[in-house]
């Protein structure tokens, strides 16, 4: 896994440091810290982990250590597009391994990988609730459901498509 190097923005600097002063610098709060920054950033990019480890006095090191141990966390960008293939029990049964794999030959991601050009993200979940329409794929929060693997072209080409247009 490639890491991307981003720099992040004034704004963005001034925000992870709100969230730091929050919790009071406390060192014992750094868990809360890294999700509160990975809710409003999506990931934690390596410069965001350097901003907590000096506001809140840990060693860089340290905070990294964190981030990778933990499987919530996570350093890379997720897509424009963030794909979820749902592997609940509903929806393993109706076929969704089929449907990853038509996702992951078609982008040419594995899960958990994010394409070069930042459009699309593959990831899979749990049972979102939705097992009557299964086999479920969300992208973004717009949910498709009783799929087919002839389905998987079509969503991407929607999404492609959306993105010429923007
Ligand atoms: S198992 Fe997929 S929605 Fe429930």
């Amino acid at each position: 896994m490639s890491s991307i190097k981003i720099e992040i923005s004034q704004n963005t600097r001034s925000k992870i440091e709100e969230i730091c002063k929050s919790y009071n610098y406390e060192q014992g709060e750094l868990i809360n810290v890294l999700h509160k920054t990975q809710e409003y950033l999506g990931y934690l990019p390596a410069e965001a982990q350097e901003v907590i480890a000096k506001e809140m006095n840990i060693p860089t090191a340290k905070v990294y250590g964190v981030v990778s141990f933990y499987s919530f966390f996570t350093m890379i960008p997720k897509g424009r597009f963030p794909i979820s293939i749902c592997m609940g029990t509903a929806c393993y049964v109706r076929g969704a391994e089929k449907i990853l794999d038509e996702f992951k030959n078609q982008l040419g991601l594995s899960v958990g990988e994010t394409a070069p050009d930042g459009l699309f993200s593959l990831a899979s979940l749990r049972c979102v609730g939705a097992c009557g329409l299964a086999p479920v794929v969300l992208v973004g929060d717009k949910v498709y459901g009783r799929l087919a693997t002839d389905d998987v072209k079509d969503i991407i080409a929607e999404f492609k498509n959306s993105a010429d247009v923007i």
